[in-house]
């Protein structure tokens, strides 16, 4: 039998998951829906389930993957049996399901990014409309999602390696570096601190109960980490067993959770200080998701000429990035899943899966409502994920959880810690979580 490929490093493994887990609901999502959820409600519930919830579950998934070697297909069926089969299917299903529309907002992405480049800002309403079009019509979306899609591929196919770790270890402290960077210029603003109390300060206890902010923290926790879908599981399966997990899992979403900050530090205080300019803007296209990102931050920084085209610049590179690692983690599932379930080489597998999802993306790359509600739906599925792995981590094979991090060292009171929460904590608040998602999306007039 061919040996399995593993990661170069501890730090390539911990650089690709964080790679993973930054990416555009990092930089764009996180500040739509702390504005959304009500800022602090939105951040201290997000900050509550990753701790509580997910991080357990992080665990998990990661054990399942190194404990069977195996692809997110079939990992479940070799720990817990051929009943478990479903749960490597909701995995790839749902991991094909979010690049396919990712992949066309990594084209908006790059639009943005060249737009800004060659052709300068939206200067004003009419201006910005004509931006928008140009940016989310027509063929140049799929000029940006074949790109993207092109670009992921061919990281994915030249292996764990020469692929996804070379490119970890280059972007990662890349994007940290963009991000902190822009955070800085951004507190200079003469309004910096109106936005933060928007984005971090604004309270409203009403809106943490409400069923929308539990549904937007409980999916962005998910999305943000990109947990649920089998990723970890196909990224632990080329490690061994000098990794410590639970720190690792630490480190990641630690890592995930200071860029989501960092990026609404960039954003927020640009939307409070050009608010004139973004305001009617987000207002014309009725507070759209899309919008706000990718055409009113141009629009308003556009007041500061050649600085702002500068920064815009910068911050669509460092979003184009991030969703390249992030995309490039999503493209494994299928491809490790084909490659090891029906014995493919991994070139074809890559061409196969990547086809598959530029197909099925096609609806998301015409209609952005349609992209919406794929985005929407997409994270009860990783919730589905998430409640499956800690059912068979926590409750059917046990051994394995226990097992594993035994073996790398890991300290008694940490195991315990995390098993309890995995049994009794996390399974009962991701099925409230999809009980209130469900709930919300359902209702009437839910966006
Ligand atoms: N975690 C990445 C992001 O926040 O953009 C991308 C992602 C990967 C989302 C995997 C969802 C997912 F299941």
């Amino acid at each position: 039998m061919e040996m399995r490929e593993q990661w170069r490093s501890r730090w390539g493994f911990v650089l690709a998951a964080a790679g993973s887990a930054v990416g555009l609901g990092n930089l764009w999502g996180f500040s739509y829906k702390a504005s959304q959820g009500g800022g602090a409600a939105f951040i201290l519930l997000y900050l509550l389930i990753v701790l509580v919830v997910c991080l357990p579950v992080l665990v998990a998934e990661m054990v399942l993957g190194r404990s069977t070697g195996s692809s997110p297909l079939l990992a479940p069926v070799k720990a817990g049996g051929k009943l478990w089969q479903p749960m490597g299917w909701i995995f790839v299903i749902a991991s094909c399901a979010i690049l396919s529309f990712y992949a066309v907002l990594m084209g908006w992405t790059a639009d943005t990014f060249f737009h800004s480049l060659f052709f300068g800002l939206p200067q004003s309403i009419e201006e910005a409309k004509a931006f928008k079009d140009s940016v989310s019509n027509g063929s140049s979306v799929f000029l940006g999602q074949l790109l993207s899609l092109g670009l992921t591929a061919a990281v994915v196919s030249a292996g764990i390696r020469g692929g996804i770790e070379k490119i970890a270890k280059w972007s990662m402290p890349l994007l940290f570096g963009l991000v902190i960077i822009l955070a800085i210029w951004s507190s200079t603003l003469p309004d910096a601190w109106l936005g933060y109390k928007e984005f971090l300060l604004k309270w409203d206890s009403s809106k943490f109960f409400a069923p929308k902010t539990i549904r937007l923290a409980f999916g962005q926790a998910f999305f943000s980490l990109s947990l649920g879908i089998g990723i970890m599981v196909a990224y632990s399966s080329y490690l061994n067993k000098k990794n410590q997990l639970p720190k690792e899992a630490l480190i990641i979403s630690g890592m995930d959770t200071a860029v989501a900050i960092l990026a609404g530090m960039v954003t927020f205080p640009i939307v409070a200080n050009f608010s004139e300019v973004i305001k009617p803007v987000i207002e014309e296209d009725k507070g759209s998701f899309i919008t706000t990102f990718f055409v009113a931050l141009p629009t308003g920084l556009s007041s500061l000429g050649i600085t702002g085209q500068i920064i815009t610049v910068l911050l669509f590179s460092l979003t184009f990035i991030a969703a390249l690692t992030s995309a490039i983690s999503l493209l494994e599932v299928p491809v490790s899943s084909l490659i090891d379930g029906f014995g493919w080489n991994r070139n074809k597998a890559v061409i196969f899966s990547t086809l598959f999802i530029f197909v099925i993306g096609v609806p998301s790359a015409l209609s952005g409502k349609f992209l919406g509600k794929m985005f929407a739906y997409s994270e009860v599925l990783l919730l589905i994920g998430g409640f499956f792995i800690s059912i068979l981590l926590g409750w059917f094979v046990t051994r394995n959880y226990d097992q594993d991090l035994a073996e790398c060292n890991s300290q008694i009171g940490v195991r315990r810690y995390l098993k309890f929460m995995l049994r009794w904590v996390s399974p009962i608040a991701i099925g409230f979580g999809l009980f209130v998602s469900v709930y919300d999306l359902l209702k009437p007039a839910a966006t």
